[in-house]
């Protein structure tokens, strides 16, 4: 019998053909098993059980503000464990994951994200100063440099310098090592346990922990603590409900947990921004001389139509009745974030880039979640709004960009993000 007998309209495919769909043409799929099944449809991946995803609001709704102990998250990222480490906010559920979640979230309230707009916008634009002109250049992994600049600064708090350029370089060859489509076969067929003693990966991994555990220590000593702006140096002064600060490893598996989170995902919204905006005629005039509400409505229109995370998956650990539909336990339902943001009823013309829909319109909880939602809703998606803001702007201000080919580029997996096939390759005029 199919994992999916008994669940909510199972995908009439066998299961390595729903594998390879997956794999090779994400949205075309679940695109289409939406169009055939309507808002509730079950899929099924090798080795994962099925998924029951979800893309009407009030489904969505019943997951992001149902009991969390009833509805696991945290387990499901055991793959990232290698490198994020065992107390990551990302691995834990439960109580242990709310301990966590609320040392960490008061450093990105909204609020606060001003104070980091200057450091954004200089480190945009030295590395736009950088970019070749005339010639065409994928923008993805430039956005992934400004990214990781930004994040190793406002967050870690590091100043230019020696220690600022030996950790950059560390965590490049990191990041690159396990972003291998070669080391994600490794850890899912040897599980995380045994993938933390591999030597290649060790030997990148140490000098990076070193460098992270002597800066947590040496900032715990700093005189001038509690008057830095940094996000290292408030999770220093952070203390939990039993008045307990966090100790060195715990905040080392939130930094890297931060940098991992934060960096390849707000690089990748970035590049699709800039690709939509210049297949879109009129939009970096617009972008260039409207103003700020103009800029947040580019940023919410990409991230509706090209988010780049296309579902998140809760494990379900007792029975529950979602949509409608009675589930048994260890099913795992899937709000869909692409198929809620191509709804026709929720979004006129849904496949059309158009940020004026955003216009003065505050994004709905549950109709617009590209940073997921409840109890584990993306603690950075202020830090990314604001940040891509300010890149954006800067862009704007300082180039001139053309598409290298007018064809629009399509959507390709990389390891946890939907990204442009051609990393929105551009050409920058002289
Ligand atoms: C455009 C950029 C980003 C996107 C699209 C994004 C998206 C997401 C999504 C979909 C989740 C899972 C939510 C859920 O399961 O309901 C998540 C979780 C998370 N994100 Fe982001 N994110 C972005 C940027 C950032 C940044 C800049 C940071 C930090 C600096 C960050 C830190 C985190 C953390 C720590 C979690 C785990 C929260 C938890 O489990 O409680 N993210 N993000």
């Amino acid at each position: 019998m199919s994992a999916a007998a008994g669940l909510p309209n199972p995908v009439r495919m066998p299961v390595p053909a729903q594998a390879l769909a997956w794999l090779a043409r994400p949205v075309p799929f679940l695109m289409g098993q939406a169009a055939r099944h309507g808002d509730v449809f079950t899929m099924t991946l090798p080795q994962e059980g099925p998924w029951v995803v979800l893309s009407h609001p009030d489904a969505i709704r019943e997951v992001f503000t149902g009991d969390p102990s009833r509805l696991l998250a945290g387990e499901g990222n055991e793959i990232l464990s290698p490198l994020l480490g065992p107390r990551s906010v990302l691995l834990l559920d439960g109580p242990e994951h709310l301990r966590e979640r609320r040392l960490l979230l008061p450093p990105f309230h909204g609020e606060r994200m001003q104070r980091y707009g200057a450091l954004m916008r200089e480190v945009a634009e030295r590395e736009i100063a950088r970019w070749p002109t005339g010639t065409a250049f994928p923008l993805a992994p430039r956005m992934q440099a400004v990214t990781l600049e930004i994040i190793l600064r406002a967050v870690f708090g590091l100043e230019q310098g020696a220690k600022l350029d030996a950790l950059r370089a560390g965590l490049n060859d990191l990041l690159e090592f396990v972003s291998t489509p070669a080391a994600f076969t490794v850890v899912v067929s040897i599980g995380a346990e045994r993938a933390v003693r591999i030597p290649a990966f060790r030997r990148r991994l140490e000098p990076v922990d070193r460098l992270i555990l002597e800066e947590i220590r040496s900032r715990r000593g700093a005189t001038d603590l509690e008057q830095r702006e940094d996000i290292l140096s408030l999770l220093l002064q952070a203390r939990d409900e039993a008045g307990e600060p966090m100790g060195d490893d715990e905040l080392r598996d939130e930094l890297v947990t931060l940098l991992v989170a934060g960096h390849e995902t707000t690089a990748t919204a970035l590049s699709w921004a800039v690709e939509r905006l210049l297949r879109t005629p009129g939009a970096m005039e617009r972008l260039r001389d409207d103003g700020p509400a103009y800029v947040q409505a580019v940023c919410h229109e990409t991230l509706r139509l090209r988010p780049v995370i296309p579902l998140v998956l809760r494990r379900l650990t007792e029975p529950m009745t979602i949509a409608g539909h009675d589930l048994p336990a260890g099913v795992k339902v899937a709000p869909c974030v692409t198929l809620v943001h191509r709804r026709a009823d929720l979004y006129p013309e849904p496949h059309v880039f158009r940020p004026e829909r955003f216009l003065g319109v505050k994004p709905g909880t549950y109709t617009w979640i590209p940073f997921g939602g409840g109890v584990r809703r993306c603690l950075g998606a202020a830090f990314a709004l604001f940040e891509m803001q300010a890149v954006l702007e800067a862009i704007a201000a300082r180039t001139t960009l053309r598409p290298s080919s007018p064809e629009p580029e399509h959507t390709m997996r990389r390891t946890i993000t939907f990204a442009p096939d051609r990393g929105a390759s551009v050409v920058l005029a002289a």
